[in-house]
């Protein structure tokens, strides 16, 4: 059998996406063009490897079995492409990271002043909630991953770089704006507005109220911490956040941190992965990186 490289790829993203055009769009070469490799790779394995229903194109059983051969194939070609580099030394390739969504707010700085000084290092985030970051995880999905709750489980290496500030954020105007030592209790009557279920923001929430044992009804639920500021801001709620989040809008005194007992909650941020995993040259020196410089980089407001 003749195959290259070339055609897996190609195979493996009409695979993925269920559509020749696009596979096409997604490497940037035409739809015949992405149509005439699979001809002859069909051509080459003798069976017909997608059929097509209706607009959608799906895997035959040969398709199938050649999707998780050119998976492996090609992820053999990556890891031989690293152990290369990492043979010359030199600190290059793919750095693959799931990351909270609420990490947004200072991860892609770190990663900016890295790639300064790794300019060949190809990053490639994906920026999610916190259940899915957990998913990601136990599938050994990233080199590692970047969270603030992390699950109770053994197998699991954990490295804390930051601490992680968690506020209840008001308008500035709020009534409770001025008022000192505010007890939870107190807080039940005001109107919160909390993330969606699998937040890891929305876990502390759950958690404080569990162990005050104060049963609040949220009067809104909004699916990011972006949309949860914006939304305190329009004088819509007070919310739990990371204060990482806040920064810009206290500094202009749109927002403030509400004086809560118990609060601000000091959690930390988290580099995670699997216990046992070798992590490649790429992400072992960006994990070395933000264990050593995240201070330096982000500036004292975040120690
Ligand atoms: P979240 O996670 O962005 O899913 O709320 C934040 C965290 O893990 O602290």
């Amino acid at each position: 059998m003749h195959l290259t490289l070339q055609q897996l790829r190609l195979f493996e993203s009409v695979s993925r996406l269920g559509s020749y055009t696009q596979a096409a769009n997604e490497l940037f070469i035409t739809q015949p063009a992405v149509s005439i490799q699979i001809k002859r790779l069909e051509e080459q394995v003798g069976l017909a490897l997608f059929e097509q229903v209706g607009k959608k194109t799906f895997p035959t059983a040969a398709g199938k079995i050649m999707y998780t051969a050119s998976l492996d194939i090609m992820n053999r070609v990556e890891d031989l492409k690293i152990s290369i580099e990492e043979l010359k030394g030199t600190v290059k390739g793919v750095l693959q990271m799931s990351v909270v969504t609420t990490a947004k707010y200072f991860l892609p700085k770190l990663l900016g002043a890295f790639l300064h000084h790794y300019p060949d290092v190809e990053p490639k985030l994906k920026f999610t909630n916190r259940a899915r970051v957990i998913e990601r995880l136990m599938n050994n999905e990233d080199d590692f991953v970047v969270m603030g709750q992390i699950p109770k489980d053994e197998n699991l290496a954990a490295y804390p770089f930051l601490n992680n500030i968690l506020g209840i954020v008001a308008h500035s105007d709020h009534p409770l704006a001025n008022k000192k030592n505010i007890t939870i209790k107190d807080l039940a009557k005001q109107k919160f507005l909390i993330r969606e279920t699998g937040s890891g923001t929305r876990h502390v929430f759950d958690q404080l109220l569990q162990e005050h044992g104060v049963e609040i009804e949220p009067y809104m639920e909004l699916g990011s911490s972006e949309a949860l500021k914006q939304a305190v801001m329009a004088g819509l709620g007070i919310a739990v956040l990371s204060l990482h989040s806040v920064q810009l809008e206290r500094d202009v005194n749109k927002l403030i941190v509400l004086d809560v007992e118990g609060f601000p909650l000091k959690r930390r941020w988290y580099a995670v992965h699997l216990k046992g995993k070798k992590l490649s040259l790429v992400a072992q020196t960006f994990l070395d990186y933000i264990l050593e410089e995240s201070h330096n980089v982000l500036g004292v407001k975040y120690k």
